[in-house]
Order: structure tokens, then sequence, then C-alpha cells
């Protein structure tokens, strides 16, 4: 399977030559030599090791765009300096439009601690943030009082053919005889409107599992809202959830994908959640790709992957407690020598990364010692594609997925009984010791 990493949009490409010169000076006057050496020398090595940093950044540059969530991790290494801001203006104009999804960097404030969710110190008081309208529409067949096996969280804006895409790809997937919910959370710019044509596209979806609920945003919510208080779980609640950003695209198979796996793995105590993503991100030693050997068809990553994110209850519960604490105590979500802690630190406003939830699971799952269990389908495909979306100033490109969907048959996914450990290095620890429940 070859990785979009080594075929960089043309775009891209183009500006490689600007970047390098600008790089070259950053580095240039960043480094400092400590013994005195001929004006030729200094300058070679200043040289060298610029292309190779330029090279490196253009790297994860091209990484980031194929490889891991949108939702974040954008333009993060450049930090400091004139000439770094001229190229992270660079990078802004040239990069925001396909690779950020707009809607959601906006926010002004990216966390706001609910009343309820401040002071909710038992398992009883929902977490959900009430300030929106539902509209409930439950499918003919369903008992509606019954509890669902499943339910699919969909967090939107106003990316109505993002939107519609994943719908669609929603409805047709596999989900045998199980009542699956859905929950579509649309979110709204403070100074305008639920989006017309979302909440239209919303409502046209007959969903024939069960409950289709569509929420609408009284507030801007944001993204950590949107993310970590949408999967309403009170003592009463068995289902699993899956949350998805509306540039996904699910496989027929993914339902069924995570049945098998949940049933092979969901009592594993080192098993935080499951992710229907292809992961490809190193973020420790990230100048090469993620390369998990193909006889693996799963395993279980310290790495979450965002895109198709199915926590496991008791963690999300666990993990939404431990963040509100952290929070509370104005602590930080690094981990030493990630590359996701470089973006999340570029992030930082007021000590907070408006778009960087991620780092704060990730801070989780190191303290912790959880990992995600990460499918490895054949062929390059995937259980969940993402649409790197063109924005308005690229509507001549067409969206493409970073890899195409998994359409093979249900039958053919494989749990084996010890999956491999893949580190934040991308290596393998072990196969022993997994499956420590
Ligand atoms: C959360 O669940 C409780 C109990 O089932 C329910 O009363 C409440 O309406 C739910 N809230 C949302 C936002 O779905």
């Amino acid at each position: 399977m070859v990785l979009a990493v080594g075929n960089p949009h043309r775009a891209l490409r183009n500006r490689l030559g600007n970047l390098s010169v600008s790089m070259l000076n950053l580095l240039a006057s960043d480094s400092k030599p400590r013994h005195v050496h001929s004006a030729l020398n200094v300058l070679i090595s200043r040289v060298v090791v610029g292309l190779f940093s330029a090279s490196l950044f253009l790297f994860f540059l091209s990484g980031l765009r194929s490889g891991y969530s949108p939702s974040a991790h954008r333009l993060a290494p450049i930090t400091r300096g004139d000439a770094d801001s001229a190229i992270a203006q660079q990078l802004k104009s040239d990069l925001s439009a396909e690779d950020y999804p707009l809607h959601m960097v906006s926010e002004s404030q990216p966390f706001k601690m609910s009343g309820s969710a401040a002071n909710a110190g038992d398992s009883q008081s929902s977490l959900v943030e009430a300030r929106s309208d539902r509209e409930v529409t439950v499918a003919p067949n369903i008992d509606s009082d019954e509890e669902p096996v499943a339910r699919m969280i969909v967090i939107t804006m106003d990316r109505e053919e993002s939107l519609v895409r994943l719908l669609d790809s929603l409805v047709k997937a596999n989900y045998g005889e199980d009542h699956v919910d859905l929950d579509i959370w649309i979110d709204r710019a403070n100074d305008k409107p639920i989006h017309e044509g979302v909440l239209h596209a919303c409502q046209k979806v007959i969903w024939k599992q069960g409950t289709k609920t569509v929420h609408k945003r009284a507030a801007n919510a944001g993204l950590y809202q949107q993310w970590i208080y949408t999967w309403n779980i009170t003592s009463e609640t068995t289902e699993f959830a899956v949350i998805l950003e509306d540039d996904l695209e699910v496989s027929p198979a993914f339902y069924q994908w995570l049945r098998v796996a949940r049933a092979a793995y969901a009592q594993d105590s080192d098993v935080g959640a499951f992710t229907l993503q292809r992961s490809t991100l190193r973020p420790r030693g990230a100048s090469r790709p993620l390369d998990i050997p193909a006889e693996h068809p799963v395993f279980k990553y310290r790495l979450l992957g965002t895109w198709g994110f199915a926590p496991q209850r008791d963690t999300w519960v666990e993990f939404r407690k431990w963040f509100e604490e952290k929070r509370a105590r104005g602590e930080k979500p690094y981990v030493d020598g990630l590359i996701t802690t470089q973006w999340y630190k570029s992030q930082e406003k007021d000590g907070f990364a408006p778009n960087m939830w991620s780092q704060w699971w990730i801070k989780f799952a190191d303290e912790k010692g959880y990992f995600t269990v990460t499918g490895h389908l054949p062929d390059g495909t995937s259980l969940a594609s993402n649409w790197r979306e063109s924005g308005l100033h690229y509507s001549k490109n067409k969206p493409s997925a970073d890899f195409p969907v998994f359409r093979g048959g249900d039958d053919e996914f494989i749990m084996p009984d010890n999956p491999i450990l893949v580190d934040w290095d991308g290596q393998i620890i072990s196969a022993k010791d997994s499956g420590s429940s």
C-alpha cells in the first residue's frame, strides 16, 4: 500500500521552494555553533542542517495531511520568531481551507464547563450540555424504551455536502438486527443561526435502526463540547458509541467490524477505545509513517484514532472526570517526546489548544496505560475514510478520501487472541502482555 505521504499535493510541492528558504533562514539564525569554525564551515553545516530539517518538516506536514485528524494537527511545528510567523502566514493562506475544519477553529471559548458538569460528582447526573433543541424521530419498528445496542454520534456544523456523504454511508451500513440510535449534533457560530442545509439534510435521513435525534445547539458549543459531552452516559447505559466528524465516510462493514472487535477485546483492561481510522502517524520519532506488518489485521495502539472514535463506556466516564480535574488544576496534557505535544503547544491560547481535545486523551492514555484497538484492513482500505474537504478557495480541487473504504465481506474479520501492542514510536512492544483482563 502506498501512503499519501510519499505523494504530497501539488500545492505543497509548489510551496517547497519558498518554505525551504524560510526554514533555512530560521534555522541558520537559530543555530549556535560552540566552536570557532571558518565562516565557510559554519555556512555549510547550517545549510545541511537546514535542508535536513526542512525536509523533515515537510514530511511531517504531508503526513498530517493524509494521516491524522483534520480537526487538529496542522501547521504545528513552527512557532517561534519572525521568519516563522511569515511561514505561518503563508501556510495559513495555503493550507487552511483544505486542512482545517474551518467551522471548528473559530471557537473563542473552546471549553466552558457548564454548571451541571462542574458539580457532577455522581454518575447519575448527565454531563451532556442541555442548551440545544431536539427533533426526535423513532423508526416504526423500534421500541424507543429499549436500550439501543449502539449509538452513532455525528458532530457537524456547516459542511452540508460532507455530512450528506457521511449520513448516506451510515444509512447503507450493515447493522444486522441491532437497535442503533443516531444522534446528530449541529453546532453553530454565535452570530449565525443553525445551517439550513445541514438541518435539512439531517431531517431528510430515514433512519431505520432506531431513534434519530437531531440536536440543534442554542449557542456555539465548540469542538471540546461536541466531542466530550455528546455521549449521554447514565448509570443505565449499556450501549457503545461511535463519534464521527462530518468529513468521514464509513465502510458498509464498519459496524460488523466493531462488533467483532468489541467481542474480542472490550473486556481487556488495557483497551480504552476502538477506532475506525487507518492510523498512519507515529507520534514519537515521527519521521516515518507507521508501518504495521501485513500479517496483523488488528493491533492495540497507544495513539487514538479520532476518525470514528469509539471509547469504552467506563473509560470515557473516567476520562471526563480526569480531564475536568486536570483542567481545574491548570495542568497541561503534555507527553514528552510526542509530536502531538508540540502541536498542542503551538496551538495554545490561554493555556488551551482550541481544537486538540485529542491531546488530553493522549495524556490520559499515557498515564493510565490505555490502548486503542485499531484495524489494519487489507489492500490499504479503511473502516472510515477522511475526505480532506476542500474549502471555498479550493473549489477546483475535488476532495478525495485518504484511503478507500473497506468494501469486503463482514466475515473476513479476524481478531487474533493476542494482538500486538504498538508504542508511540510505532514499535511493537509485545504480543503477550495484552488481553490482561
Ligand atoms: C440524557 O439521558 C437522560 C436519561 O436517559 C435523558 O433524560 C436526557 O434527556 C438525555 N439528554 C440528552 C441531551 O440526550
